[in-house]
């Protein structure tokens, strides 16, 4: 009878030993699992040393290879997933308008292209940014009407990804010279194009040379977006020097650079990784000011968005 109870009891003790290790086992392999889940989702922003490698890797021959870091999936990024919806937040967590609660604390440009859109220079800005649609990469145009009617499909596709389309008059005439009905009919000529185009007027306007005065910001109910960091692509032609110009570039900055100079757009598939790189967020001017929680007003002019 003892003999039986010890034998019970040692396949007891044995049962509960193998039992606790396949515990232990299942527990240890959820955890790594946990860990490796949590590694894939490291933030846009993080500037470790994958960052580093992206800028490293970016030069003009490899382009047109997908980058070089871990983007996290669109969903994950989306900044909109994270938060919860508007209606259960507290009326006191809102500073200034709903809309800024989408944007994080990273620094943020707007590139600007003036003067096209042009064949072989605004599609190939438009695959850089393209390639790094899952940065939320946008930039803006000024575009031409003159321009548009010759290259409708690069409007439609920088619409389609995204991208800003504002208003640089017709064909680039200085306003300020012009009798009011001409002036006004050199923006609104091109937004009914744009209409056409995208469904959509451009809600800015750079007027051309920046040129403007009061009778035109009153004459015309659009705010007018200038610049702060000229990056002289048009007189420079050259890339290396348009790509330094533009790195000067810091928080709330307006870039402006031409969509119709190849060497540009040479300069843009290195400036955008490299701003990424930085930390910073590439968005359109609207988004810009949206973000910093500044209202444009028509007839205004800006510079930046601080
Ligand atoms: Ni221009």
């Amino acid at each position: 009878m003892r003999k039986q109870w010890h034998l019970v009891a040692a396949l007891c003790a044995l049962v509960a030993v193998l039992a606790g290790t396949v515990v232990a086992l299942a527990y240890a392999s959820a955890e790594s699992g946990r860990v490796r889940a949590e590694a894939t989702i490291e933030p846009v922003g993080d500037t470790g040393p994958e960052q580093t490698a992206l800028h490293e890797t970016a030069a003009p021959e490899q382009s047109a290879e997908a980058p070089a870091v871990a983007i996290p999936s669109p969903t994950e990024a989306a900044p909109e997933e994270t938060l919860p919806p508007l209606s259960s937040i507290d009326e006191d967590e809102l500073n200034g308008p709903e809309s800024t609660l989408a944007y994080d604390d990273s620094p943020m440009v707007a590139l600007t292209f003036d003067d096209g859109p042009y064949r072989g220079v605004t599609d190939a800005i438009l695959d850089v940014v393209e390639q790094y649609k899952d940065y939320g990469v946008k930039v803006t145009f000024f575009a031409l009407g003159l321009q548009i009617k010759q290259y409708p499909e690069l409007v439609k596709r920088a619409y389609e990804l995204g991208c800003e389309i504002g208003n640089h008059t017709y064909d680039h005439k200085r306003l300020t010279k012009l009798s009011e009905s001409r002036a006004k009919a050199e923006v609104e000529d091109v937004n009914d194009m744009l209409r056409e185009i995208t469904g959509e007027s451009a809600a800015l306007v750079r007027p051309p040379y920046g040129s403007r005065n009061d009778k035109l910001a009153e004459l015309l109910s659009y705010p007018f977006i200038l610049w702060d960091v000229d990056t002289r692509d048009w007189a420079t032609r050259n890339a290396d020097s348009t790509l330094s110009a533009a790195l000067e570039c810091v928080d709330g900055d307006i870039v402006l650079m031409h969509d119709v100079h190849s060497d540009t757009a040479e300069a843009v598939a290195r400036i955008i990784p490299e701003l990424i790189a930085r930390g910073y967020k590439l968005v359109t001017v609207s988004e810009l000011f949206e973000a910093k929680g500044i209202q444009l007003e028509p007839g205004v002019a800006y510079r930046h968005a601080r």
